[in-house]
């Protein structure tokens, strides 16, 4: 089949961007988006031409590189799935699909398609590490946790930091992604002593990123690929305002201790 592009192109983080559009010719139906987006490249460069500029790594879901947002929607129209996993037979013949970047102020465009999330690795490194040696995979393993409860941890973990939720959101709130990351150690015992520190320091550097609040639209649960629950939200509120309440903890340079 054939497909019209309107492509976002900007060539650097302070240039003027534009949709630019491109016909890509002869798409099989079994390809993914990110094939078809390669075999267009492959011919801009034949013809001596910048090519798009996206991010991708794993290409099948586990990685969180990909984000692009297709045709209004962060990851597509495909639910649970990232940008990598959507397949060119989602499309009609003749259709017309907008591919533009990400769009959040703390996820400045560095070109084209791609933008800086490195703003959601600093969340993370504001967290810390957790200071209990568990050592092997036997001695992790011998430390009893109520299943319900490592199932619940699990469903938080699987968060791949792609930043759709962020880019669904018209606060542009990084509240899901952090939430993930706050739940998922705060339910587990290794995460437990320096739970409300990290909860803390999390939270303040999310704010201090630029990311907007979440005022419960629940946009970032709808295209969260990997079905992370809004309600992860209201556990992060929790687990902060319990851990202002106790003692605020200490500002430590990020990535440090507790
Ligand atoms: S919460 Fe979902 S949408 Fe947000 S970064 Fe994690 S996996 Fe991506
Ligand atoms: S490229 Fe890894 S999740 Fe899409």
């Amino acid at each position: 089949m054939n497909v019209n592009l309107l492509v976002w192109r900007q060539a650097g983080p302070n240039a003027t961007g534009r949709l630019v559009p491109y016909a890509a010719r002869d798409v099989s139906t079994d390809m993914s988006f990110l094939e078809m987006l390669d075999v267009v490249n492959e011919d801009l460069i034949r013809k001596g031409e910048d090519p798009i500029a996206f991010d991708s790594d794993c290409r099948e879901g586990i990685c969180g590189t990909c984000g692009l947002v297709v045709n209004g929607i962060p990851h597509g129209p495909d639910r649970g799935a990232t940008v990598c996993q959507l397949h060119m037979r989602r499309f009609k013949d003749n259709d017309t699909i907008t591919i533009e970047p990400w769009r959040a102020r703390a996820f400045p465009i560095l070109k084209d398609l791609i933008v800086d999330r490195t703003a959601l690795d600093r969340i993370v490194r504001a967290g810390g590490y957790t200071s209990i040696n568990v050592g092997a995979a036997q001695d992790a393993n011998a430390i009893l946790i109520p299943k319900p409860m490592a199932d619940e941890a699990m469903d938080y973990a699987a968060c791949i930091s792609c930043g759709a939720c962020v880019a669904a959101c018209k606060n542009a709130s990084a509240a899901l992604f952090t939430s993930a990351k706050i739940s998922h150690l705060a339910l587990l015992p290794q995460g437990q002593p320096e739970r409300d520190a990290r909860a803390v320091r999390m939270v303040e550097q999310m704010d201090a990123e630029g990311f907007g609040s979440c005022s419960n639209e629940g946009e970032c649960e709808a295209v969260c690929p990997k079905g992370i629950r809004i309600e992860g939200i209201a556990r992060m509120n929790r687990e902060y305002f319990r851990a202002s309440w106790i003692a605020k903890p200490e500002r430590t340079d990020v990535g440090g201790g507790v």
